[in-house]
């Protein structure tokens, strides 16, 4: 019955192999298996066969069957694989352009002033200080009377404050002068041992080349057992050091007077001011970048917390200070004319490494 099979095995399996698309592999699977087929005519055939020639060519039949629907599936795999290369090949992705995803697109850059409140939080941190936050709108208490400053005390004519209008019968809030009365609500909320340090924009009314009406501070506080003056000093010389990368910096702690810490000083870096730059180390000129102090009693006692038992020392830091002598700065108001040359000039990529050294952090 299949006279020449080998013959027809060998063109159906060259007709399967030659297809070139899931079309033509479909209809030589219709001409050979599908209800007209050849194969298909060909079983039905079988049973006008007597027994012995049935058992001879269904065998053979059988065989030639699988052959074919073997090869068709073997096929149909190499043309699918095909077309996903070919699908891949064509989509290629140019992954050099995610890098600039248009020409005219302009790199932001980083402002010097977070950019140094950054570095603050990361020297401190290593010291054990965590990060504390408040509100720039205040109240009068804490901002000025929990830190020792009352109605009529002459300290409050320093700080040129700027009073919101009062609603009814509400007290008059503030911009808070300084970042001291989160120091207050850190102490009437945790107990001590405290060690913390509070970033933040801090207001006063005053405007000229040194002063701005809004400015920024980074606020510390320790309360521990035991700690005194020495540990204070100790801790900012080592700050400065390292902030500033120099083995040796010129700084000075003058005693001065801040109602909420007893005693009290002001620390100077030595600096250079020639020709409208400012340098760090070099020459004859001092500039002051902080207040500090041990934490006045009464202050810890408006916090419920017991002075014969914890002492503390606070300090609070000038931002825009730090970051003109470390970076060469010499007028306060550039940093808030949003200038974008002066940005790209003086601002930093998020990438940037820090500018100073760890290894210079002593191990304790
Ligand atoms: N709060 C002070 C100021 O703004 C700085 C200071 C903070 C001084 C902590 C001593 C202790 O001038």
């Amino acid at each position: 019955m299949v006279k020449n099979s080998e013959n027809l095995e060998k063109e159906i399996l060259k007709n399967i192999v030659s297809a070139k698309s899931l079309e033509e592999l479909q209809n030589v699977r219709v001409a050979e298996l599908g209800k007209k087929g050849r194969i298909t005519f060909l079983m039905k055939k079988l049973s006008s066969l007597s027994s012995d020639e049935k058992k001879n060519h269904g065998a053979k039949l059988n065989d030639l069957r699988n052959k074919i629907v073997d090869s068709i599936s073997r096929r149909e795999k190499e043309i699918r694989d095909k077309i996903i290369l070919d699908s891949i090949n064509k989509e290629k992705l140019d992954i050099s352009l995610s890098t600039r995803p248009g020409p005219n697109l302009k790199e932001g850059k980083i402002h010097p002033i977070s950019r140094t409140i950054d570095e603050v939080i990361s020297i401190f941190s290593t010291f054990g200080f965590s990060v504390e936050t408040g509100p720039e709108i205040e109240d009068d208490y804490n901002n000025f009377t929990a830190l020792n400053i009352p109605e009529d005390h002459p300290a409050r004519q320093d700080h040129d404050t700027f009073y919101l209008s009062r609603s009814d019968n509400q007290e008059r809030k503030l911009l808070r002068t300084h970042t001291s009365p989160v120091q207050i609500r850190t102490m009437k909320n945790k107990k001590p041992p405290i060690r913390i340090i509070a970033p933040g924009r801090t207001f006063r009314c005053d405007d000229d080349a040194t002063h701005s009406p809004m400015f920024h501070q980074v606020e510390g506080l320790a309360i521990e057992k035991n700690i005194n003056m020495g540990h204070l000093k100790g801790l900012i010389e080592e700050f400065c050091r390292i902030f500033f990368d120099e083995e040796v910096l010129p700084i000075r702690f003058r005693p001065s007077y801040f109602p909420f810490t007893e005693p009290s000083a002001e620390v100077d870096i030595g600096c250079d001011k020639k020709d409208q730059k400012l340098s760090v180390g070099k020459g004859k000129d001092w500039l002051e970048v902080m207040g500090c102090g041990m934490v006045h009693p009464q202050v810890l006692i408006n916090c419920k917390i017991n002075p014969e038992e914890w002492q503390g020392f606070a300090f609070g830091l000038g931002v825009e200070r730090f970051a003109m002598l470390k970076y060469g700065i010499s007028d306060l108001r550039n940093f808030y004319e949003g200038d974008v040359r002066w940005l790209n000039h003086y601002g930093f990529y998020p990438c940037d490494k820090p500018s100073f050294t760890w290894s210079k952090v002593k191990e304790e």
